[in-house]
């Protein structure tokens, strides 16, 4: 099946790297209808055993795997990434748990088209070293009571992009790593990611400098 048959509004792509829990809320909201004029149409993994795939591949999503020590350059990457994702018509690239670094080339690409979601409060923990499991033992270390995601723009600086939606999640006293992360997907990740994705969808997010305007 190729995107341009589907006819259901805008083309997303989504980008893993691991579990995939993010890519099941979206997966979840698309069957449930809560994704408005969109449909996800590729997923792509930066690991070829990603546990990603099968939910995919479950939800009859076309998946491709690309790696990074298959190129010898960042640009070279990127320029590939951009290809796949050009030939499979992608409109919006979501960065769901994507944990390969993403060039200026690849960003320009897909300008004010590309989401991340965050497992912080951006400006609080983010930027380069704060991904996964390393967000929330950042977290606990520093003793923060509150923390919770973001969901945002991309752009070449890592968590740098504008924000579009964010929610905060309680720390709890004898919170482990794994008992925050867990947390804060559910509370907050899960629930964010496909209201962004929608509202993109929707064309309701205005990029006005580092801000982000929603339309009601
Ligand atoms: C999620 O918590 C996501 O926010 C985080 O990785 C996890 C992926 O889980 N992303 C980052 O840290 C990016 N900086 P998933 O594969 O189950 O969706």
């Amino acid at each position: 099946m190729s995107f341009t048959d589907m006819g259901n509004g805008k083309r997303i792509a989504v980008l893993v790297s691991g579990g995939g829990t993010n890519l099941q809320a979206l997966i979840d909201a698309q069957n449930a209808g809560k994704i408005t004029n969109g449909r996800i149409s590729a997923v792509i993994s930066s690991k070829p055993g990603a546990f990603a795939l099968s939910r995919a591949e479950k939800a009859g999503i076309p998946s491709f795997v690309i790696g990074r020590s298959e190129f010898l350059s960042q640009r070279e990457y990127d320029a590939a990434l951009c290809s796949l994702l050009r030939e499979n018509g992608a409109d919006l690239v979501v960065l769901a748990g994507f944990m390969v670094v993403l060039g200026p080339y690849f960003c320009g690409c897909f300008k004010d088209r590309i989401i991340n979601v965050h497992p912080s409060l951006i400006p609080s923990f983010c930027g380069n070293g704060f991904y996964g499991l390393k967000v929330h033992e950042a977290v606990l270390e520093r003793g923060a009571k509150v923390t919770g995601a973001t969901v945002h723009f991309v752009n070449e600086i890592t968590d740098g992009g504008a924000i579009i939606l964010q929610k905060a999640v309680e720390v709890k006293a004898n919170d482990t790593p794994e008992s925050l992360q867990k947390r804060v997907m559910r509370e907050a990740e899960w629930e964010l990611l496909p209201r962004a994705v929608s509202l993109f969808c929707e064309d309701k997010l205005r990029i006005e400098g580092q801000k982000v305007n929603i339309l009601l």
